[in-house]
Formats: structure tokens, C-alpha cells, sequence
């Protein structure tokens, strides 16, 4: 009987990268999944190889920044297996580094609206419902970015230490309820979002400077969320772990005296 047994997840951003990995562990570990993504067609062909390796999933396209949308893909959560227990919030996008003057004001509520308004929107629409149920365990996808400044540019760097504050703060407000909030924090992981750079030479030479020594796979992320959303986790609360081969904590193994 895998951990997540008759639990009811929803993972936003569902059809790619570190959703997707999410979406087929949590599946793994016998949970039924809602694969909620913008592309409709990458989220069903989740939710199929999900159906196809024996699980339960269910795809729902859905737009995190749009209110009666994201209405939408919980109430479908709930027709179709009666409840929410967990929340992989993950759907976001990143701004390449620009810093704050190369920023439109654009792509600067563009940014805020699909990493932090997001948030607002899908918790809102979960909470009730999760809350009703007896409680739950939330995942929000921070990054490194949120820890340190640098890991990104001007509007995706605020948004990810909103979403490690934004974590603290559910964690503190819904707690008494049932409900578990924690953060991760990715390093570089290897997913379509960041392909333009994470595999260059000089990514390759930085990223071996760290402990990890390597790229990350969506799996590293995915087997951290599975157990923050687990019961395993039952005690921890408001935390944002880093999942990033050492990268943030670290100079670099190149600095360390052996
Ligand atoms: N890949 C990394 O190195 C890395 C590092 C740190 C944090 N992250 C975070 O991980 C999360 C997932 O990123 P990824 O690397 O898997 O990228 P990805 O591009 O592979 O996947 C992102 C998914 O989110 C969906 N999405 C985007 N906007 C949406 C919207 N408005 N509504 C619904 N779905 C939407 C996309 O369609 C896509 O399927 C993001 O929040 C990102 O900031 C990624």
C-alpha cells in the first residue's frame, strides 16, 4: 500500500517537468491525481500513462492566474473522486534573468500573476474543500531563487520568496485545521523551463562545483514532495527545503579543504 493511499491530489502544472514527475509519483504511491496544466494535451497524456500504469488521474486544463477557472478544475477534483487532500502548487513560469529595468511592466504581472497570484487563487479554491475533508498536506514550488537573489531576474526572484513567505504564512492560518503547508526549493533541474541554459558548458562546470555534481532530474523534486505530502512529514510545518544538490548552502565542493 503506497503512502498516499486514498488521498485525492491536485498538481498544477501537471503536464511538464516538475509537475509531471510529481503527478507520476504521487500516483506511484497510490494516490488519485488531477493533472491540472494550461496545455490540455501534455496534462491528458499524463493522466493516461498514469491510467495506463493501473492508476487513477483525471486532466483538467485550467489557467492558475483565472479565478473561475481554477473554480473549475477543483470542482471537477471533487466530482470525479470526491475530495482534495493534496495541492502540488508547481504551475509557473520563468522571466530569463531580466533584471528589473530590461522588465515591462507586462512581464512583470505576467510573472507575478502565474507564480504568486496563482497561489492566492488555488488555495482559496482548495482550502474549503480540503478543509472540509479533515484536512490535507500542500507543496508549493519555490526555488533557489526564492532563497538567495541572482537565481533569477527581477520578477521571478520576488515571487519565489513570496511563495516561501506565502507558505509560512498558510502554514500559520491553517495549521490548527489539518492542513500541512511546506515549500521546495529546486536547484537547476532538467526540464523544458530552463533548457535554454542548464546544460551548457558552463552550467555543467558550475553545477560540478556543487555537492550534488550534477543537473537535477524532476524525480529529485518529486520524491521530496511525495514525502512532504506524506504522512511521513506529519511533524513538519512552514518549512522550504532545498532540494538543489547543495547549491544555495554551499560555496561549492571547488572551496571545500578536500
Ligand atoms: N526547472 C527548474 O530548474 C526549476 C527550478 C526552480 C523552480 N522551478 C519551478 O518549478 C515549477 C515548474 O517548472 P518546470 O521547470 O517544471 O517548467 P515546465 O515549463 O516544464 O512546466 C511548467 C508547466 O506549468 C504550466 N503552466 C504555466 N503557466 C500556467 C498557467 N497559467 N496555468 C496552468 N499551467 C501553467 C505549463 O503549461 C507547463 O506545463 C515552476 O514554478 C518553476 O518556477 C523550476
Amino acid at each position: 500500500m503506497g503512502r498516499l493511499q486514498d488521498r485525492v491530489a491536485i498538481v498544477t502544472g501537471g503536464g511538464s517537468g516538475l509537475g509531471k514527475a510529481q503527478a507520476l509519483r504521487f500516483a506511484e504511491e497510490d494516490a488519485a491525481v488531477v493533472v491540472a496544466d494550461l496545455d490540455a494535451v501534455k496534462a491528458e497524456e499524463v493522466a493516461e500513462q498514469i491510467r495506463t500504469a493501473g492508476g487513477r488521474s483525471h486532466a483538467v486544463k485550467v489557467d492558475v492566474t483565472d479565478e473561475s477557472s481554477v473554480q473549475n478544475m477543483v470542482a471537477e477534483a471533487v466530482s470525479e473522486f470526491g475530495a482534495v487532500n493534496i495541492l502540488s502548487n508547481t504551475a509557473g513560469r520563468f522571466d530569463g534573468f531580466k533584471q528589473v529595468l530590461e522588465t515591462t511592466r507586462e512581464e512583470w504581472d505576467g510573472v507575478l500573476a502565474a507564480n504568486l497570484t496563482s497561489l492566492y487563487l488555488v488555495s482559496n479554491a482548495v482550502l474549503p474543500v480540503m478543509i472540509k475533508g479533515g484536512g490535507g498536506a500542500i507543496v508549493n514550488i519555490a526555488s533557489g531563487a526564492g532563497l538567495r537573489g541572482g537565481g533569477g531576474g527581477a520578477a521571478y526572484t520576488s515571487t519565489k520568496h513570496a511563495v516561501v513567505g506565502f507558505t509560512r504564512q498558510l502554514a500559520a492560518g491553517y495549521g490548527h485545521q489539518g492542513v500541512r503547508v511546506n515549500a521546495i526549493a529546486p536547484g537547476l533541474i532538467d526540464t523544458p523551463m530552463v533548457a535554454d541554459f542548464s546544460r551548457t558548458e558552463e552550467s555543467k562546470a558550475t553545477l560540478a562545483s556543487y555537492p550534488g555534481k550534477r543537473l537535477g532530474k524532476p524525480e529529485d523534486i518529486a520524491a521530496a514532495a511525495a514525502f512532504l505530502v506524506s504522512d511521513d512529514a506529519d511533524y513538519i510545518h512552514a518549512a522550504t527545503l532545498p532540494v538543489d544538490g547543495g547549491m544555495v548552502d554551499t560555496f561549492g565542493a571547488h572551496l571545500s579543504v578536500d
